[in-house]
């Protein structure tokens, strides 16, 4: 099962890579996932859409499409802007279409008080625009900061542990199921 990790936050000075290697470590614990991962730190997709890309936008979007294109499932980490999430994550979303379709995506979130939930709950409508399933469980992480100690361990990690492992099963049924239906039938969106 070939999971794409998206890493959604590209702010200066940003707290997304020590809540990235949490849940790149659980992913790697779960046996059934072979990750890649795309950190939106390291595209600079733009806003306007064009269905002829520049050289230079091309360059952009041959980092992510191909790595989306092979995912068989999608694991976005997402914190919250403004009770949303950011403008980054929206931005690879609407660059692509087919990449997400008939496949299921899985959410970890974080921020202040929300915990990303708004982000989350956001982000579901957008993807079912892209006929991917969106999984019931996910991980939130509250007030985010104060969570994970200097070396970036989780300092109570027992729920999430639970909750990133339910989620990632989850994410791994789907993923499964969506796979061997489109092998007997090509999705049909
Ligand atoms: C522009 C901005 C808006 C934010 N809005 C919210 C919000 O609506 N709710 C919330 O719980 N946290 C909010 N936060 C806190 C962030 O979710 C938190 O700082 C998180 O670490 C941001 O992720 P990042 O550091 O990876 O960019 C906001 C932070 C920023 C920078």
């Amino acid at each position: 099962m070939r999971v794409a990790v998206i890493i959604g936050s590209n702010r200066e000075g940003r707290f997304g890579p020590v809540v990235a290697e949490w849940l790149l470590a659980h992913v790697r614990d779960h046996g059934d996932l072979e990750s890649t991962v795309i950190d939106l730190a390291d595209t600079e997709l733009p806003t306007s859409l064009t269905s002829t890309p520049s050289p230079a936008v091309a360059a952009e979007l041959a980092k992510t499409s191909p790595a989306l294109a092979a995912a068989d499932a999608f694991l976005i980490l997402t914190p919250e802007y403004n009770h949303s999430f950011p403008a980054s994550l929206k931005s690879l979303i609407d660059w692509h279409f087919v990449e997400w379709q008939a496949k299921p995506v899985a959410f970890v979130s974080y921020g202040g008080i929300s915990g990303g939930l708004r982000a989350v709950e956001q982000l579901r409508p957008v993807f079912a625009e892209m006929h991917a399933v969106t999984v019931r469980d996910t991980v939130s992480f509250h007030n985010a900061h104060a969570l994970f100690d200097e070396h970036g361990r989780h300092r109570q990690p027992e729920a999430p542990d639970t909750a990133a492992e339910a989620m990632l099963d989850q994410l791994t049924w789907w993923g499964y199921a969506l796979r061997d239906a489109k092998e007997t039938r090509p999705y049909g969106g």
